[in-house]
């Protein structure tokens, strides 16, 4: 198992290094055109697909609860940054955090992955044998109301340090997966999230256009059936 976190991790240096252009992989060994597109599909769906999705979902869900999004404009607002974003910066936007933290718990970008049974074991009454596969699931868990309070509630407050929901249970939140093979994004991607969102709180305003279909599809990540239809205006205190 070791071997094989060390291989993807290699795998996934090299494609960022920009070996993986040039089909050489760092040891000078050349990768096939099958690995090649494996690496490009597993980077475009797990770096982007995922991302896209969650930001749209965030710009809907700060939408339809708009006293959220007062909140979380205030908080930029009180930090009063006026120079680009530095990490202390971003360390100090708390509630932007639980807000984006409530996000992933409740569209999760990924439903779920695969592990297989090293030894046969027994769960909730069930015996797994060995060599199955398992399945795991994001959206069950954040929706498990022995983890969560009104789990169908946008509720960002739940992530605060006194409810601290999601330290209930051991793998009770789970967007990033678990584990060995936890996404080898999740820093990168929750920093990319936090600047995305924190410079549009900053910048615009925004409301959902009407008549559309906010019907969620969850193929290849949640999104609304027809695309997310939003109009963006500039704050004119924004420079
Ligand atoms: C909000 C954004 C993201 C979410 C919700 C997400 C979620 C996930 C999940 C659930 C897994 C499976 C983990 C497991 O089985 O335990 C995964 C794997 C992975 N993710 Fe992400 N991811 C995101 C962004 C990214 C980004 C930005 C990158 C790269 C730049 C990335 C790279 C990967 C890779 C390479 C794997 C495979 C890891 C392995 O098999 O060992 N992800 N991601």
């Amino acid at each position: 198992m070791m071997e094989d976190y060390r291989r993807k991790w290699q795998e996934f240096y090299q494609c960022h290094c920009g070996y993986a252009w040039w089909g050489w992989s760092s040891d000078r060994q050349r990768l096939s055109l099958t690995e090649l597109k494996d690496q490009i599909l597993t980077l475009l769906f797990a770096g982007h697909e995922t991302l896209t999705s969650a930001i749209a979902s965030t710009c809907l869900l700060l939408a339809q609860h708009p006293q959220i999004l007062a909140a979380a404009q205030a908080e930029q607002q009180q930090l009063g940054i006026n120079t680009p974003l530095t990490s202390d910066n971003l360390q100090q936007m708390t509630y932007l955090e639980e807000v984006l933290k409530e996000v992933l718990r409740f569209v999760p970008p990924v439903g779920g992955g695969f592990r297989q049974v090293i030894q046969t074991c027994e769960f909730n009454g069930y015996r797994i044998p060995q060599g199955w596969s398992v399945f795991y699931q994001v959206g069950k868990t954040h929706q498990d109301q022995s983890i969560y309070n009104y789990p169908k509630k946008f509720d960002p407050d739940r992530f605060n340090s006194q409810r601290a929901e999601d330290k209930t249970k051991p793998f009770g939140y789970i967007p990033f997966g678990g584990g060995m093979r936890e996404c080898l994004g999740k820093e990168f991607a929750k920093l990319e999230m936090k600047i995305f969102v924190a410079l549009l709180l900053r910048h615009y305003q925004w409301e959902l256009l009407p008549q559309q279909n906010l019907d969620m599809i969850a193929t290849p990540t949640p999104h609304p059936t027809d695309g997310l239809k939003v109009n963006f205006r500039r704050l004119e205190t924004s420079s």
